[in-house]
């Protein structure tokens, strides 16, 4: 009876198996007479491993394997949309916070410290396996309002300081990777205000928290960055007699960040872009792409030119760190145009990202795709 029984069971199991297949079958069968045959010579290619679907992927299985794809992470976005935390795991191999580890986060009062939403992008990173580039540190903008009013003289300016990089960079040992120690020292008067740290100190701060930050953490590769010295002007000039300087005096830095936020409206060189990176890299430094967007609302073509404009610059720029053996990272400052800084701060709409604000990939995805996985 048992022996009955179990023959019972096989058999049945073998007939849902075998429904089930022929079931399946109509399925495959269906969907493959209904591709195009551009599509079925896809589906009939040599498999191409899933990681190369990805921007990460596309990064790890490219001409230059150690050139990472990063994108500037924004904190509301990243607490309350699932879709935002999903492609950022999924598609970038490094990030950077976009504010919560600038001075005026971090450290809130003259008392105090606060980590708790860098903390959390250190997290993610970590379980994803992405680096993690910390900063800004230092910049003109976004200093906490107790230092603008605190009438702090020079001494007590530099004390301040040293304690905080000290703090800052000591917490994150080990788990941050890079740091933008100096941000932006070319622009000394942002919306008209001076810099406190220039006006106070004098240009030798830049020295002094180089010098802080590495002993704090010896480990960490430590990069000053800029805005607009991609080009052939005098501030790119400015940017590497700056940066010369600082390797000539034994100041501990690493690497060069060249921001590239960019606009189709305007002219954008490769081969100098390139240049400009090759010669800093000359000076024994690692160079970094790190801010970069597209803006398109100064231009007057149609929005489908617009955005193919803006994929081919996408490429360019990403084309100009590869040439670079010493550039080890494209940084992208966000990747959906649902949470651009730019819009706000222009005060237009714009779309400067390589995903739409409904996550649809743009042409400028597939462009630092292609350019990731096959070079220039
Ligand atoms: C911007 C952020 O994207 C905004 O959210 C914030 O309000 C202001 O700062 N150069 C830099 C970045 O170095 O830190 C700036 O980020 C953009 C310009």
């Amino acid at each position: 009876m048992k022996y009955k029984n179990r023959i019972g069971i096989l058999f049945s199991v073998i007939l849902t198996l075998f429904a089930a297949s022929c079931s399946l079958y109509p399925q495959i069968h269906e969907s493959q007479a209904q591709l195009t045959p551009e599509q079925l010579a896809i589906s009939t290619a040599p498999a191409i491993p899933l990681s190369t679907n990805t921007l990460r992927g596309a990064a790890e299985n490219g001409p230059r394997k150690n050139l990472a794809i990063g994108t500037a992470v924004d904190i509301d976005a990243f607490n309350t949309d699932a879709k935002y935390r999903s492609l950022l795991g999924q598609q970038f191999n490094m990030l950077v916070p976009e504010n919560v580890m600038k001075m005026y986060v971090t450290h809130p009062n003259i008392d105090t410290f606060d980590y708790s939403q860098g903390d959390q992008l250190v997290a993610f990173a970590k379980a994803h396996n992405m680096q993690v580039g910390g900063g800004a540190l230092l910049w003109t903008s976004e200093v906490p309002t107790w230092i603008i009013q605190g009438g702090y003289t020079k001494s007590e300016l530099l004390g301040i300081l040293r304690d905080y990089i000290t703090n800052v960079v000591g917490h994150y040992k080990g788990q941050v990777q890079s740091w933008e120690v100096v941000n932006e020292p070319l622009d000394t008067n942002e919306h008209n205000q001076p810099s406190i740290w220039d006006q106070v100190i004098g240009p030798e701060y830049i020295d002094d928290a180089f010098r802080w930050a590495h002993k704090a953490d010896p480990q960490a590769k430590l990069y000053i960055n800029d805005f607009g010295v991609e080009g052939s002007d005098t501030k790119a000039e400015q940017y590497y007699d700056l940066v010369q300087g600082l390797v000539t005096r034994g100041v501990p830095i690493d690497g060069v960040g060249f921001e590239e936020h960019l606009d189709i409206a305007l002219p954008y060189s490769q081969n100098q872009a390139t240049a400009d990176m090759e010669r800093l890299a000359q000076l024994g430094l690692q160079v970094q792409t790190t801010e970069v967007d597209i803006k398109i609302q100064n231009s007057t073509a149609s929005l489908q030119d617009n955005l193919n404009q803006q994929a081919q610059l996408y490429a360019s720029v990403v084309h100009a760190c590869q040439a670079v053996t010493a550039c080890n990272a494209v940084v992208i400052w966000g990747f959906t145009d649902r949470y651009s800084w730019i819009p706000a701060f222009t005060g237009h709409p714009d779309q400067p990202l390589i995903y739409d604000d409904e996550y649809r990939p743009k042409p400028a995805y597939n462009a630092v795709k292609n350019a990731l996985l096959h070079g220039a």
